[in-house]
């Protein structure tokens, strides 16, 4: 197949274009991070400049585009809100439009912040309730896409894994601090399910196969609190997990409101696969093993301009 991965510079865009590529072909588009790779087609575009989502389309004429691109950053969304409506709203819209009249398929990637996390152990039939702009702008795309595209599939995720920066999700930010000693806070109120980034790439191509269609929340099969994750990752590297200090999240003074039961089920795509998503420890291990073979770093020479590939093809 030939995928478009929009927000490939991203967390799970990255991760997602290298575990895709050595069975499809692959184009991945950046905004303003220059990318270093040959393992896929670089495409360097500004998804709200007009015309560029029509450009991209055309250059690439994919068989699926996998939407990662977004404002992820929740206290960015609560700073910028119009920007946020833009980039999580609108352009998906528009992506979604784009991609149905052209005759490829879209997979839009949302969140499980979708929910307020009053109850959790939500399913794709419950009705979402934002708390933040982030949440708002998000489900926001989620509707317009469906609206434009209702053969779109809409995935409600959560993850973790290598990036870029080596800072961009939870799991690193964890690793980062136990690795160098630092006491860090782990939240006793907030629950979340994640999966591993390279996990949930491979669960996305199998969706793909399955030519699945609506809304699927594709989140690890287990759940665990935010404290416990980082007691778990300090003990699958050897750190001291005394270092995680339980915290409530309403002393941390975040921006942005977070909901603190955001268990989704995942039997509606665990069925649909006939197969069950990854629980916490074998994600942790996944990662701490490609800890071992040097990923993170493979990773983080992608972003280094410095070795020229200038394979980055502008979309403008
Ligand atoms: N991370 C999580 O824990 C989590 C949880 C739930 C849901 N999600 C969802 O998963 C998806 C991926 O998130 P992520 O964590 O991978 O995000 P991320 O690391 O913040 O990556 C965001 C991507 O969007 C691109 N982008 C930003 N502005 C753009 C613009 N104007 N035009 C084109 N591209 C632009 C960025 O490009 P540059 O960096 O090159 O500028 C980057 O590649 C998002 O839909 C997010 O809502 C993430």
């Amino acid at each position: 197949m030939r995928i478009l991965v929009t927000g490939a510079s991203g967390l799970l865009g990255l991760n997602l274009a290298l575990e895709a590529c050595p069975e499809h072909t692959v184009f991945g588009q950046a905004h303003s991070q220059r990318l270093n790779t040959s393992q896929f087609e670089i495409y360097q575009a500004d998804l709200l400049v007009p015309g560029v989502i029509e450009r991209l389309i055309d250059r690439t004429q994919p068989d699926w585009v996998i939407h990662c691109a977004a404002m992820a950053n929740l206290d960015a969304c609560e700073a910028d809100p119009e920007r946020a409506k833009q980039l999580n709203s609108e352009v998906p819209a528009k992506l979604a439009s784009v991609v149905a009249r052209g005759g490829a398929r879209l997979l839009h990637v949302s969140t499980d912040a979708v929910f307020d996390g009053q109850h959790g152990d939500y399913s794709e039939d419950d009705t979402p309730h934002p708390l933040s702009t982030y949440a708002h702008t998000k489900l926001e795309g989620e509707r317009a896409v469906k609206e434009a595209n209702p053969a779109a599939l809409i995935a409600r995720v959560n993850l973790y894994g290598w990036s870029l920066s080596g800072r961009r999700s939870l799991g690193e930010f964890f690793f980062n601090n136990l690795s160098a000693g630092r006491q860090v806070m782990g939240f006793t109120d907030v629950y979340f399910c994640p999966l591993l980034a390279n996990d949930l790439a491979h669960i996305f191509l199998k969706m793909l196969s399955a030519r699945l269609t609506g809304l699927y929340h594709v989140v690890s099969s287990e759940c665990t609190s935010k404290l416990t994750f980082g007691q778990l990752i300090a003990r699958t590297f050897g750190f001291d997990e005394r270092l995680v200090i339980p915290t409530s999240v309403n002393q941390a003074g975040l921006k942005a409101t977070r909901s603190p039961h955001l268990t989704l089920r995942s039997d509606k795509i665990a069925q649909a696969l006939g197969e069950s998503l990854p629980g916490i420890a074998s994600g942790l291990e996944r990662f701490y093993v490609l800890y071992l073979q040097g990923y993170p770093n493979y990773i983080r020479q992608i972003g280094t301009q410095a070795i020229g590939h200038s394979g980055n093809q502008a979309i403008g």
